[in-house]
């Protein structure tokens, strides 16, 4: 496996590394995480990232016991230990910082709950967890469904805190898996879309890119505010507007956002086709826009 585990500070293979069976992410889903990734030898966007994890630690009421540039100076260390692998010099990495609140007695008393956090690092390969692209071809859209399943209501567990509970996401993609879509949107209870799984959702109409706003109950998405940022650069109209599903159904273009994806394509919903079917206009501005922005602001050449 082409991985480095970092425990609390100490470098490990991917085998070496061990978590208790008492820690509160494997019982409860205890914990909260962040996913980046490298192009070359930096992260991308990596400060955000560690700013969310705050806040998803105050959202959970964890005290976490490292501070943000402890994770930074950690996943470099890590990530130093990956590329000094065979093969690996010049390999983007996937990055995912885990924090559990720790391990103490199995229950609900505070002195259960109230011990030392635990981080892990997983730095590895990209493999086969990125859309296949080249140089000269963008990757191609994806198909996906609405699901009958709704986001977790923010009054239930507030989807802008990045926590190990993924199930509602997980069980949301494997029904649409089954039935032979690439991945997921979904909508809160009152019909509206709020996100996909693990992205976040744009549409564009007459030219202008609108996404659900933040109250919608969706994770504040590092590579949505960016390309909400570049959108209105580049002068493209862009609104955070409550929208239900049909809306989609007249869009000109669909596309979604996330660290590991960019800007993706979603170019059939539910079995009909967005637009002409092929990636539009806006969005493979976009696409270009945010590599390019990646470019500069790594020195790693994208385009
Ligand atoms: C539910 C959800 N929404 C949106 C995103 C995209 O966030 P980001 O752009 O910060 O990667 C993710 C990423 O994992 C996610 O899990």
């Amino acid at each position: 496996m082409n991985a480095i585990i970092n425990v609390n500070g100490q470098v490990l293979g991917p085998h070496e590394a061990k978590v208790s069976i008492f820690d509160r992410g494997y019982l409860y889903g205890d914990s909260l995480y962040e996913v980046a990734r490298s192009y070359g030898a930096q992260f991308y966007l990596l400060d955000q990232h560690l700013d969310r994890l705050k806040r998803s630690a105050e959202l959970c009421k964890m005290k976490l016991d490292q501070d943000s540039a402890t994770y930074k100076r950690e996943i470099y260390k890590t990530l130093e230990a990956f590329r000094a692998l065979p093969g690996n010099s010049e390999r983007d990495a996937y990055m995912r910082l885990i924090v559990s609140r720790g391990s103490g007695k199995i229950g609900f008393s505070l002195s259960a709950i109230q011990t030392p956090t635990l981080y892990t690092i997983i730095v590895q390969s990209l493999d086969g967890m990125i859309p296949q692209r080249s140089a000269q071809r963008p990757p191609e859209g994806i198909k996906v469904r609405i699901s009958p399943r709704i986001r977790m209501d923010r009054r239930a567990l507030d989807p802008a805190m990045k926590s190990g509970n993924y199930l509602n996401s997980l069980l949301a993609y494997l029904d649409a898996a089954e039935n032979g879509f690439d991945d997921a949107l979904l909508c809160d209870y009152e019909g509206n879309l709020t996100e996909g799984t693990t992205f976040n959702l744009f549409y564009v109409r007459r030219e202008i890119v609108a996404t659900p706003p933040l109250e919608n109950g969706i994770l504040v998405g590092v590579t949505r505010s960016k390309v909400l940022e570049i959108a209105k650069d580049l002068g493209i109209q862009v609104r955070e507007v409550r929208f239900p599903r049909e809306r989609l159904f007249e869009a000109d273009e669909v596309f979604l956002t996330s660290s590991l994806k960019e800007v993706l394509p979603i170019v059939q919903i539910d079995g009909r086709k967005i637009g002409d079917g092929n990636t539009g206009p806006i969005t493979q501005k976009l696409q270009y826009a945010y590599r390019q922005k990646i470019t500069q602001d790594t020195q790693r050449s994208l385009l």
